[in-house]
């Protein structure tokens, strides 16, 4: 497939040119965890409190890329593997351009994580499990989707009708039902920004 494909990496600037200029390193947050979980509101307030400190981000989050590039894409086992490597895929552009790139996707299993990780760059890659219960995240169901899941109305629910396999090692474990929003996002910052700057 690479026949006749000629990279011309070498004669553009590169990741720390553009890493100087920002004063940051680029880094993934790879947030993980169930429907419901809070991963999407929490890189939203991670993202507002990175900003503030000058950090220049970019969210990628599940109902928008599955709306836009993944819009062909549903979620079988192969569907949701092409949806990862995809975003991984993009997120590899984002973090060379230095930027701090937050992930908030399901991602459930390891062998999908793995493959983001691989792609992306394991030493630019900080897992964040989302670790919280399917019980609170059903009792949200923000969506309906789990009382449609339960309902038989969709397939494949993570959580209920397809796997959701937790991480080994997570750069840092939340549960969103144990700690208020202020406090997570004071948590991750502690750990991220020494990475960042
Ligand atoms: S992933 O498994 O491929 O990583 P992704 O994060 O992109 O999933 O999309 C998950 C979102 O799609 C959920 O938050 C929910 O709103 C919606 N969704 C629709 N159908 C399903 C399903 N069968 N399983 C899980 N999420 C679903």
């Amino acid at each position: 497939m690479a026949e006749n494909i000629y990279p011309i990496f070498e004669k553009m600037l590169q990741r720390e040119d553009r890493e100087a200029l920002l004063k940051q390193k680029g880094t993934m947050i790879w947030f993980t965890g169930l429907s419901g979980s809070g991963k999407s509101t929490l890189a939203i307030a991670l993202e507002r409190e990175l900003y503030n400190q000058g950090v220049l981000c970019r969210i990628l989050d599940g109902d928008n890329i599955r709306s836009g590039i993944n819009n062909n894409l549903g979620f079988s086992e192969n569907d949701r593997t092409e949806n990862i490597r995809r975003i991984a895929e993009v997120s590899k552009l984002f973090v060379d351009c230095g930027i701090v790139t937050l992930a908030a996707f399901i991602s459930p299993t390891r062998a999908i994580r793995h493959m983001a990780s691989e792609i992306i760059g394991k030493k630019d890659f900080l897992e964040i499990f989302v670790s919280t219960p399917i019980e609170e995240c059903e009792k949200r169901d923000v969506k309906g989707l789990y009382a449609k899941a339960r309902r038989g109305e969709i397939k494949d629910f993570t959580g209920i009708s397809s796997p959701f396999e937790a991480p080994e090692q997570p750069f840092i474990s939340l549960d969103t039902s144990r700690h208020p929003l202020e406090e997570s996002v004071q948590i991750l910052m502690k750990a991220i920004m020494p990475k960042i700057r």
